[in-house]
């Protein structure tokens, strides 16, 4: 079977988690939890994002996360545009997420712009960025299923990786948005991307609506895949994604690999502390298996 030795795990709990949350959480306690995260060990994390405060209230407060929590990794911040690289900058952040929806109707929903008019205004300013030495991931959204337009063909994600990659972009993070592909497509879409952009990184990003993302993710080891995007506690959704439930959640994610003897470098212990800091301040429950076992045998001590 085709297992990598050691898995990199980008935790996007602090910004995929926490900007779908529906109460409001003290900016100091945001700040606890990724603290606490890095104690766990992530080298690479999306702390926040700088979008209109109109669209996402939950992560107004991106420019005092960025000041409080930002250290020697790699902690990236998303912008949907010229505005948000200002601030990153401003903010002295060396390392940017862009985002963009293979669906038109999608994009337009998440960023008002269509896809190409998001396209033809980012990529001059990732070719500056990456002449500034920045990192620059770039997150490709409805790269399966669309929640207006149903499938999405795979010529269509390999085209927009392709206009990422030809501007210099170091990451592609390709996304199932919706939570809706399964492992086959999920084998044929990331062999492609693998044996076509050997030379950028390549990351999966996978929301657990449909409890396919650990089958999904295992898919993507047997493709080649060794980055993935998790978040803790299973947070997360796009609100401009109807029906995304959270992302996979780091501790399944991390269960899975350690029963593997897949190294990630991540404290699982730690990862609970930081899943038990966040908990009481959520609208919804936590739906992490791991989490609920450790929980058990803990109180069974
Ligand atoms: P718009 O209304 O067309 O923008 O929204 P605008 O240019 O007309 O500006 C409107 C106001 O927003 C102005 O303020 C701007 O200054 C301000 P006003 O004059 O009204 O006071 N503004 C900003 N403020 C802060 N930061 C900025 C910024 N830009 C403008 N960067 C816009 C367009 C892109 C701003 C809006 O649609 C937006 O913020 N969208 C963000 C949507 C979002 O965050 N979605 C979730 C992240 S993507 C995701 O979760 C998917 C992913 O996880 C992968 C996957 O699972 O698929 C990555
Ligand atoms: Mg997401």
């Amino acid at each position: 079977m085709n297992l990598p030795e050691h898995v990199t795990l980008i935790e996007v709990g602090p910004r995929d988690g926490l900007q779908n949350e529906k109460n409001e959480i003290p900016t100091e306690i945001k700040i606890e939890f990724i603290k606490s995260l890095k104690n766990a060990g992530f080298k690479e994390m999306e702390l926040t994002s700088f979008v209109s405060p109109k669209w996402v209230p939950q992560l107004k407060d991106a420019e005092e996360i960025i000041r409080y929590c930002t250290d020697e990794h790699r902690n990236i911040v998303l912008t949907p545009n010229e505005k948000g690289v200002e601030l990153a900058k401003e903010s002295k952040c060396d390392s940017v997420a862009f985002f963009v929806g293979v669906s038109e109707s999608f994009n337009l929903k998440n960023i008002n712009r269509t896809t190409k008019e998001s396209m033809a205004s980012l990529l001059p300013v990732i070719r500056q960025l990456k002449a500034e030495e920045f990192f620059v991931r770039a997150c490709i959204s409805t790269s399966f299923y669309c929640p207006y337009e149903g499938r999405i063909h795979p010529d269509d994600v390999l085209t927009i990786c392709q206009q990422f990659a030809d501007a210099g972009v170091d990451d592609l993070s390709v996304a199932d948005t919706i939570g809706m592909a399964n492992p086959l497509e999920v084998f044929e879409l990331f062999s492609q991307l693998k044996s076509r952009f050997p030379d950028v990184l390549l990351t999966a990003h996978f929301h657990d609506t449909r409890g396919m993302a650990l089958a999904n993710i295992f898919a993507a080891l047997q493709a080649g895949v060794d980055r993935f995007d998790t978040s803790a506690g299973g947070l997360g959704g796009c609100p401009f994604a109807p029906g995304a439930t959270g992302n996979a959640a780091t501790e399944d994610v991390l269960g899975m690999l350690h029963a593997l003897n897949i190294k990630t470098g991540i404290n699982m212990n730690q990862l609970f502390k930081a899943v038990e800091l966040i908990e009481p301040h959520l609208a919804g429950a936590i739906q992490s298996k791991q989490y609920h076992l450790n929980k058990r045998a803990n109180a069974v001590k």
